[in-house]
C-alpha cells in the first residue's frame, strides 16, 4: 500500500483512518479569511486523492453548518469514501457568542441537524465537542450512546476533555476517540490523557498540529494580522509569546531543509508519530494547503533529528496554555 494510503485503527471500530485527517473548522469561513466554494470543494475533493480519508466537522462549524454543507456537496456520489466526524453540543448565540449545550435533547437535535446537512444517515464518529461544565456527564454520554445504538453514529468521542472527564463519561458510553489540542509546543496531554487512551484502545485526533498555521513558519516576525484573522486573538500570536515561537521556527527551519521537507511537513509528521497520535487534524481552507501537508505522510525524522528538535523545543521553553473550542 503506497505510504500516502496509510491507515490507523479508529479505536476498536474496525474503521481505519489517515493519519494526517482534513480540518474543516477553515472552510466554514468564519474565522480564516477568503474562504470560498470552489476553493473548499477543491480541498476536499484534493485530500479524498491524496487518500485522506478522514474529515473532521462539527455542528457549529458556520453561521449555518457551512463546513457540513460543503462536505455532503463534496461527498455526493461517493460517501462511502470518506470517514465522517463530526460534534455536537456546541451552537451559536447572538452576536456569534458561543453556546455549549450538552444536554441529551440538544446533542439529539444537534446530531440530527448534522445528518441532515451531511446528507446522509449515519456518521462515523459523533463527538461531544465539550462539556459544558452542567449537564451531568452521564446524561450526555448516556444520549450518545443511543444515538450510536439506533445508527445515527458508528462510534462516539469527546474533544476538550480533561482526564477525569475521559474516566467518567467511558464509564457510561464506551469512547472510541478524544480529540484534544496537541502540536509540538502544545503537549499537555502528554501527561495523563494520551497514555489512558493507549491503555484504552481509544483512538486521538489532535486539532492544530500546525498551531493555526505558526509552526508552518510562513509568517514574517513582523506580520500585521488583518482584523478579522481569528489567530490575533491567542497569546501564541503576540508579545513575548510570538517572539519566542519565530526563534523556535529559526532552529526547526534548518532540520526541516535537511530533510528535503517544510516545516509544516515536518511539524505534522512529528505529531503523527508521537506515542498514541492516531491522526492530525489539518485544517486546510486551498487545495495547495492540504497538498503540501499530505506531504507529511511516508518518511520518519531520524533519531538525530528529532533529539535536535527536543533540544529546540527545550529551549523555547513549555507553551502558555491555550484553549479554544472550534
Ligand atoms: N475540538 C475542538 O474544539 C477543535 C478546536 C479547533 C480545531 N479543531 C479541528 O482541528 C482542525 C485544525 O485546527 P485549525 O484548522 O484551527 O488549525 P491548524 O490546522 O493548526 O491550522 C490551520 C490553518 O493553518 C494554515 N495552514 C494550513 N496548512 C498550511 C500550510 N501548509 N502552510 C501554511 N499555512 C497553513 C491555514 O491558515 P490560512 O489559510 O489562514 O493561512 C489554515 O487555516 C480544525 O479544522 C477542526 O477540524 C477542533
Amino acid at each position: 500500500m503506497p505510504a500516502l494510503h496509510e491507515r490507523r485503527p479508529l479505536g476498536l471500530t474496525g474503521i481505519e483512518v489517515s493519519p494526517v485527517a482534513l480540518g474543516c473548522w477553515p472552510i466554514s469561513g468564519m474565522t480564516s479569511l477568503g474562504v470560498n466554494d470552489a476553493d473548499s470543494l477543491a480541498t476536499l475533493h484534493e485530500s479524498l486523492a491524496l487518500g485522506i480519508n478522514f474529515l473532521d466537522t462539527a455542528y457549529c462549524y458556520g453561521a449555518d453548518g457551512e463546513s457540513e454543507r460543503l462536505i455532503a456537496r463534496a461527498l455526493r456520489g461517493r460517501r462511502d469514501e470518506a470517514v465522517i466526524a463530526t460534534k455536537g453540543g456546541i451552537a451559536w448565540g447572538e452576536d456569534r457568542k458561543m453556546i455549549r449545550d450538552a444536554r441529551p435533547e440538544t446533542l439529539r437535535r444537534h446530531c440530527e441537524e448534522s445528518l441532515r446537512r451531511l446528507e446522509t444517515d449515519h456518521v462515523e464518529l459523533l463527538y461531544l465537542h465539550g462539556p459544558d461544565n452542567v449537564t451531568p456527564l452521564a446524561d450526555s454520554a448516556g444520549e450518545l450512546k443511543r444515538l450510536m445504538n439506533e445508527g445515527k453514529t458508528r462510534s462516539v468521542g469527546v474533544s476538550n476533555f480533561s482526564l477525569a472527564q475521559l474516566i467518567e463519561f467511558h464509564a457510561h458510553c464506551p469512547i472510541t476517540a478524544f480529540q484534544p489540542n496537541y502540536n509540538m509546543i502544545q503537549r499537555q496531554i502528554e501527561a495523563d490523557s494520551l497514555p489512558w487512551c493507549r491503555e484504552n484502545h481509544v483512538a486521538v485526533a489532535v486539532y492544530w498540529p500546525l498551531m493555526k498555521g505558526l509552526l508552518a513558519g510562513k509568517l514574517a516576525r513582523d506580520h500585521v494580522f488583518d482584523a478579522k484573522d481569528g489567530r490575533a486573538k491567542y497569546s501564541q500570536f503576540q508579545g513575548e509569546e510570538w517572539v519566542r515561537n519565530q526563534e523556535l521556527i529559526d532552529r526547526l527551519r534548518p532540520i526541516a531543509e535537511e530533510c528535503g521537507r517544510t516545516l509544516a511537513q515536518m511539524a505534522v509528521n512529528w505529531t503523527i508519530h508521537q506515542p498514541g497520535i492516531t491522526s492530525a487534524l489539518c485544517g486546510a481552507k486551498r487545495p495547495e494547503q492540504i497538498r503540501e501537508n499530505a506531504g507529511a505522510l511516508g518518511w520518519r525524522l531520524t533519531a538525530d533529528q528529532l533529539a535536535r528538535i527536543d533540544a529546540a523545543l527545550e529551549e523555547r521553553g513549555a507553551a502558555a496554555t491555550m484553549r479554544a473550542v472550534t
